[in-house]
């Protein structure tokens, strides 16, 4: 992992949030500052959206607002995560630059007035952004407000991919960095297959809309050059801000899962990770979800702690129903981040907005002003964060460590494979059982080191269908010194360049599970299995059947049905000191919970307190601390047991043998 930028000046919870003074007159700033510091907001993120204002006309640059704010902010001793702006064009780009703008794959040009329409290959909006970010950081390098640098705004969120000629171009130049002789290309696309050789560079496209199924490596390898390319825009701007600017750190906003961009290299390029999450109030499992992210977001840098940068205080406007966090929801989602690792708690955004697309958009100071439960909800929070800065100082530290692979996930999902369910959301029922039993989870990349997979008792790999050369012996010398594994169906199948791995499935993991798969099916949409466990419990399973014959594995859960009656489902082999389970259907969550509860005991992983259900317990320690959180993510009162009597670092009560907490309510116990 590249070294990381001194962060010692940010030894503190940051509180704040997206601030667009330049969407409002100037004579509302100086109210703006005042509340903010109300509220004990002691960071915002500046000019993400400023572009058309710092530079109106192409080379014209005007950056007097921004001197007066950024003064305005440091008088009241507000920091800034000041944005490159480069996020948004001004319209004027693609008057002057048309081939500047994005093309999706059936030839449609996108054009302005949204946001982000560039195409990241365009040399154009390169080199203009270059200019933009060189002239703004020359601006604010000894600005006293600055304390990082917002690099454009989630990058990929709207365009990911460009099928214009640059895009094409480029795509055949990284496959030629790649492969070097179009033989190796025509190896490892397999284009053999369909009359698809390929006899000159020139004569490859990007997979555009065509006949049937794209050939899948291209289609792999496309996803593979399009999260390099947006990646190499960022390292344009980092190498510009680490040149004018050495020691200030560099930040990208994430957006968790986020398919197109592989963000185990993305992380490696920047100090400091950060998350955009906007779970949907709605929905009974959300928190879940945002556990799931929060504990993938501080794995990206290995545990170093990470920002939650923006979430809404209230609603978002972008779904077609837009559920209200209830009352105490936004504190207890906020204090969520912080449970799992986050040193700052932001929001999106500070002012709602009085025009344009996201006017409806939840605002730490809504329409109705600041005498508003939103506002005074902020407030509590902001006053109440200033008590945990000494948390900046921990992490949280694992035991198990969940598998995965953006390259797996593309794969994966690719056309013409035996199931569409067979997909990266069975990831879910492995986590949320984990979740159900209070332990915190890791995530790394299946090319993890045999040394950093040591440091888990258990290491779950959810699905590995992409299985890269060398990652079976790794996981083969884990397990015989004594780790635990559950690797799930559809694993194992192909390699790097999306080819079988032949002589019966999962062939890199045959001998470490001691089973041999001939074949597989996938059951119906919404068909549901029955799966009977060798203590005689009764579970659901759908979506997969693998037929799994042993060789040396004995059986945890075999098949209900009578036509597969007493098939294999769930196995488990011994190997070396540790052994190794395979779960050869997709098991419903409560069969997961059952499965890695035999797991957690075999492997000695134990949950930091036995918390009721619905209630989530964290832990983060160093530098001589400990703080337990524990949130109350359902609307009931719940009592927790204490093993030693603790002290809350937010109330300053002790308590002793019992914590009760109100409805979302939250302690951090010291
Ligand atoms: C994203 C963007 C913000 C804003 C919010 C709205 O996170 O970064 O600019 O559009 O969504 O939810």
């Amino acid at each position: 992992m590249k070294p990381q930028r001194d962060l010692s000046h940010l030894n503190f919870i940051l509180f704040g949030g997206d601030y667009n003074p330049e969407q409002w007159p100037e004579s509302i700033w100086p109210e703006d500052a005042q509340l903010m510091q109300e509220a004990g907001v002691n960071m915002v993120s500046l000019a993400i959206f400023s572009w058309a204002k710092l530079e109106p006309r192409e080379g014209e640059f005007d950056f007097g607002w921004l001197d007066r704010i950024m003064n305005l902010l440091h008088a009241h001793g507000i920091k800034v995560d000041l944005a490159t702006a480069t996020a948004a064009p001004p319209p004027w780009m693609a008057k002057n630059y048309p081939d500047s703008l994005p093309m999706t794959k059936d030839g449609v040009t996108l054009y302005p007035g949204a946001r982000q329409q560039y195409c990241p290959h365009s040399v154009a909006y390169k080199t203009l952004a270059a200019r933009l970010v060189a002239k703004v950081a020359e601006r604010y390098a000894q600005h006293p407000a600055l304390a990082m640098w917002h690099i454009n705004n989630e990058y990929g969120c709207h365009v990911s991919e460009s099928f214009t000629p640059a895009g094409t171009n480029a795509f055949r130049a990284w496959l030629q960095a790649k492969y070097e002789t179009m033989d190796r290309l025509n190896h490892a696309w397999g284009t053999a297959f369909w009359s698809q050789q390929y006899g000159d560079w020139s004569e490859i496209h990007p997979p555009r809309s065509a006949p049937t199924f794209v050939n899948p490596t291209q289609q792999l390898d496309w996803k593979r050059f399009s999260s390099d390319a947006i990646l190499a825009l960022m390292k344009m701007e980092v190498e510009i801000l680490r040149r004018i600017t050495p020691s200030v750190p560099v930040v990208t906003n994430f957006m968790g899962f986020f398919k197109p961009l592989d963000y185990w290299a993305w992380a490696q390029e920047e100090d400091l990770v950060s998350d955009d999450n906007y779970p949907d109030p709605l929905d009974p499992q959300a928190h879940i979800g945002s556990a799931m992210r929060y504990d993938l977001m501080r794995s990206l840098r290995y545990g170093q702690p990470w920002l939650l940068m923006e979430q809404t205080p209230a609603a978002v406007n972008w779904r077609n129903r837009n559920a209200m966090k209830k009352p105490d929801q936004m504190r207890l989602w906020s204090y969520q981040a912080l449970a799992r690792g986050a040193n700052g708690v932001m929001f999106f955004q500070w002012r709602a907005a009085k025009a344009g697309a996201e006017k409806f958009h939840g605002a730490m100071v809504p329409h109705a002003g600041k005498d508003t439960r939103v506002f005074r909800e902020i407030a509590q929070l902001g006053s109440e964060l200033k008590r945990l800065d000494p948390l900046v100082r921990t992490t949280n530290h694992a035991d198990v460590a969940i598998v995965f692979d953006w390259d797996n996930w593309w794969a994966l999902e690719l056309d013409s494979h035996p199931s569409i369910d067979m997909s990266a959301r069975n990831l879910m029922p492995y986590y949320a059982a984990l979740y159900q039993h209070g332990v915190t989870c890791d995530f790394v990349p299946s090319t993890v080191s045999a040394d950093k997979l040591r440091e888990y008792k258990l290491v779950v790999v959810p699905n590995l269908y992409l299985t890269k050369d060398g990652v079976g012996p790794v996981f083969e010398q884990y397990v015989a010194a004594g780790g635990h594994m559950v690797i799930g169906a559809f694993s194992g199948i192909s390699n790097a360049d999306d080819h079988i791995w032949l002589g019966g499935y999962p062939a890199p993991f045959r001998a470490l599970l001691g089973i041999r798969i001939e074949e597989f099916e996938a059951l119906g949409a919404g068909q549901k299995q029955q799966l009977i466990t060798d203590d005689e419990e009764s579970f659901a399973c759908d979506t997969w059947r693998d037929a799994i014959q042993l060789e040396g594995a004995r059986v945890l859960a075999r098949m209900g049905e009578e036509e597969h009656a007493e098939a294999p489902a769930i196995t488990q082999n011994t190997f070396g000191k540790g052994s190794a389970v395979y779960v050869g259907t997709c098991p419903d969550t409560q069969a997961l919970t059952w499965l890695l509860a035999r797991m957690c005991a075999e492997a000695g992983v134990v949950a930091p307190l036995a918390a009721p259900p619905g209630v989530e317990v964290t832990v983060r320690s160093g530098d001589g601390r400990r703080f337990v959180f524990v949130l109350n993510q359902t609307a009931q009162n719940v009592e927790v047991k204490l093993a030693e009597p603790m002290r809350d670092a937010l109330t300053g009560l002790e308590h002793a043998g019992v914590v009760t907490l109100a409805g979302y309510g939250v302690a951090v116990l010291m």
